[in-house]
């Protein structure tokens, strides 16, 4: 599965079934997971067959069956929420090309990993995986020309970028990002509250993965 194919699959599902998560699966997401690591400089975490810590972070209101997830900590610095954002998409991509499906979960109390950081580190986000009941629904979506500024002529590695912005999971599904083009480089913003900076690496995420890094710079 491209990563393409992985962003038009991958949906929010918040629901797993008992199935355990294959032992190779895990080792192929702690390669990525460490990979991850060492190009971020975060601590991201891997956390394998553990509902009761799950459910005593995260509100269990809407998730049922999880007991995997991702932790995504790092030291306290201003560009900790983008990181977390963009690496821990990536995360969720790969676990969708390995048949998994994902959640990101913001209502969490980070109180019981605190131990286990340091000082000057902070649990950014968690996102729960496992093998889901359903395949999730695609999201409700504005309208190209609402997430996007040109200054006329949108050339094709640029729209490719946005189809794949459209398909990424935003906090609460609010997709407030601008995308603006000018020559052949491109800024990105975005206004989600608390959530801005970890939406915007997610949809650079995409955005990189859609357009092609060798297209545009970043601004
Ligand atoms: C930063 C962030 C935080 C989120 N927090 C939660 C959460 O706490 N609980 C939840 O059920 N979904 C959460 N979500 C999932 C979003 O509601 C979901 O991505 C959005 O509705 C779009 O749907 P999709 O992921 O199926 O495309 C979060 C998503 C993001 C990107």
């Amino acid at each position: 599965m491209t990563t393409m194919e992985a962003m038009q699959k991958r949906h929010s599902v918040r629901r797993y079934t008992e199935r355990e998560v294959e032992e190779e699966v895990l080792a192929a997401l702690r390669d990525e997971v460490k990979k991850c690591n060492d190009e971020s400089g975060l601590n991201i975490r891997l956390v394998a067959n553990d509902s009761e810590t799950f459910n005593s972070l995260l509100a269990k209101i809407n998730f049922s069956g999880a007991k995997n997830f991702f932790v995504l900590a790092g030291k306290v610095s201003e560009g900790l929420e983008e990181k977390a954002g963009y690496f821990g998409e990536r995360l969720v991509l790969k676990a969708q090309e390995l048949g998994l499906n994902t959640c990101w979960g913001a209502s969490f109390s980070g109180k019981k990993f605190a131990a286990q950081l340091a000082d000057d580190e902070k649990v950014v986000i968690i996102i729960s995986f496992g093998y889901g009941e359903t395949q999730g629904m695609p999201h409700k979506g504005k309208p190209m020309e609402s997430l996007c500024k040109t200054d006329g002529n949108m050339p094709d590695w640029f729209r490719s970028g946005m189809e794949a912005v459209m398909l990424a999971p935003t906090a609460v599904n609010k997709q407030k990002f601008l995308f603006t083009l000018s020559g052949n480089t491109v800024k990105a913003e975005c206004n989600n509250g608390t959530f801005s900076n970890i939406d915007l690496g997610i949809v650079k995420y995409h955005f990189e993965a859609g357009a092609g890094i060798e297209n545009f710079t970043w601004r």
